[in-house]
């Protein structure tokens, strides 16, 4: 039995040293799954030459299922494999030579488990979570969420998935686990020696850190060799600041079954897109048939070039294309100092890059069953509040309605109702230094209602996913973005850009969901 001594044994931890959340949590009914995550520097070989110095989640089942946590490759922490009504625990170890926290990104938890920056806790420290998994069947991510300090630690290596799984999954028609498939892609920077290279320069601040080798579970040059039946693609975007728009190299469309909060409703059905575009910190399921192809072919996994973001226009603004005095700057300056900066940057946010190659095997074709998507889910209450959230970027910094993050601060409309509907605008008019934003909200699993005073770029428009349920989603330079959001649990949560850079730089704030919202009230 797992008695109260039993866990501070675990701990190795004196009754003194016992944290609240512990100590509230010993009082609470004993959970299904006790797991420990400890954060602590390491070492991995992510591509040809020497090992790699990173930062890594190790993970062991105290007790429980023991497949509850999956080895992943290279540096990545341990997947996840929860089942959704599961009670769980996580204690957290702080082996880091700096501050960290736990967040579960897109999971729907308890105030005290979300990892808000304030719960981060020193090196040697600890943090136990305890959450029941309310999140349907989807993909999720945990990830640091120190305040200023999250880019560095992501970039690092502290990033992991978590799978939710549900018994249903099989009757709905979905691929069984043995051909589920999930690529998280990030993009490094490496020294000769196989060094991470983290931030050079201020443009990194301001771009957010784009590297120029993408990796894929966590190694270069990726390749899969999958039967030729129908896969669940579970396709990841743990990048700093890197904007995908993946694609098949042989043209195929893309038939998305999942957006980052959930599978798609009967009702909502299979979306079909040419390509998908994923920000930082979202998610996008596949079916994909790998049956349609030739026996022994090979298909890559691309992301296509787009234009129109990041850099370019961000000289464009910075330079004042198209003003007189911009002209004379560059008359200057010529081109030559953007060839070089490119150069240096280089492949900047929207260059076509190889994302990872699949081979088909030369045997029989499978064929899947018949998709039964769920019933639709929960319909959100109707919107009965409304909330503006303006998004500006000026001095190399994003800024909320005005405002930075200040740990403790929330202000007037920053404060939902729990239990009810309120419709939630963003939008970005950033004058000349505006750019995209993957923006996210905890505690919350929300739907994009509408998306107007469109700037969305025309080589991108048509990979957006806008059904379903999010909790991250990209809003370009000059849109606005309308939410439908309705907050389950009480509490002090956050909103942020998930560009980790303008994250750190202070682009989030925290919101607070209580039973009375006086602000915002229609
Ligand atoms: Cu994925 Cu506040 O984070
Ligand atoms: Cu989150
Ligand atoms: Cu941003």
């Amino acid at each position: 039995m797992w008695t109260r001594r039993n866990v501070l044994q675990a701990l190795g931890a004196g009754l003194a040293a016992v944290p609240w959340p512990l100590r509230a949590a010993m009082a609470a009914e004993a959970p299904d799954l006790v797991l420990r995550l400890t954060a602590a520097p390491g070492s991995a070989r992510i591509r040809g030459g020497g090992d790699t110095a990173v930062l890594r989640y190790t993970g062991q089942v105290l007790r429980g299922r023991s497949d509850a946590l999956r080895p992943s490759s290279s540096y990545l922490g341990p997947t996840l494999e929860l089942r959704r009504g599961e009670r769980v625990r996580i204690v957290f170890r702080n082996r880091l030579a700096e501050p960290s926290i736990i967040h579960w990104h897109g999971m729907i938890v308890p105030e005290a488990a979300d990892g808000h920056p304030r719960f981060a806790v020193s090196p040697g420290g600890e943090y136990v979570y305890d959450f029941t998994v309310r999140n349907p069947a989807g993909t999720y991510l945990y990830h640091p969420h120190p305040h200023g300090l999250t880019g560095g630690q992501v970039y690092r290596g502290l990033a992991g998935l978590l799978i939710v799984r549900e018994a249903q999954e099989r009757a709905w028609g979905l691929p069984e686990p043995e051909h589920d498939l999930a690529l998280l892609i990030q993009d490094r920077r490496f020294t000769d020696d196989n060094g991470l290279v983290f931030k050079r320069m201020m443009m990194d601040d301001m771009n957010g850190v784009l590297g120029d080798t993408v990796l894929v579970n966590g190694v270069a040059d990726a390749a899969f060799r999958v039967t030729p039946r129908p896969w669940r693609l579970r396709l990841v975007n743990a990048s700093n600041a890197r904007i995908y728009k993946l694609a098949w190299s042989d043209g195929r469309p893309m038939r998305v079954i999942a957006t980052g909060n959930g599978l798609l409703s009967a009702a909502e059905g299979v979306q079909t897109r040419p390509y998908v575009v994923l920000a930082p910190f979202e998610r996008i399921e596949l079916l994909e048939d790998f049956g349609t192809r030739r026996p022994g072919s090979d298909v890559a996994l691309v992301s296509r070039r787009f234009s129109g973001l990041g850099m370019s226009k961000m000289m464009d603004g910075m330079m004042g294309r198209g003003g007189s005095s911009g002209g004379m700057m560059r008359g200057m300056m010529g081109r030559g100092i953007e060839g070089m900066m490119g150069d240096m940057m280089g492949p900047g946010q929207g260059e076509e890059l190889s994302v990872a190659r699949f081979t088909v095997a030369t045997q029989a074709r499978t064929a899947g069953q018949v998709l039964r998507p769920p019933p639709s889910a929960s319909p959100l209450a109707q919107a009965r509040h409304e909330l503006h959230t303006g998004i500006a970027f000026r001095h190399m910094r994003g800024f909320l309605n005005g405002r930075r993050f200040d740990m403790g601060e929330v202000a007037d409309d920053e404060r939902l109702p729990l239990g009810e509907g309120t419709a939630w605008t963003f939008a970005n008019d950033g004058g000349p230094m505006s750019m995209p934003h993957p923006m996210h909200i905890h505690g919350v699993r929300f739907r994009v209602v509408e998306r107007s005073a469109g700037d969305a770029p025309e080589d991108l428009r048509d990979g957006l996913v806008d059904t379903g349920f999010k909790d991250t989603f990209l809003i370009f330079p000059g849109e606005r973005v309308r939410l439908l959001v309705a907050p389950t649990e009480p509490g002090l949560f956050l909103y942020h850009c998930h560009n980790l850079e303008h994250e750190d730089g202070g682009m989030m704030r925290n919101c607070r969901f209580d039973a009375c919202s006086p602000a915002g009230r229609t």
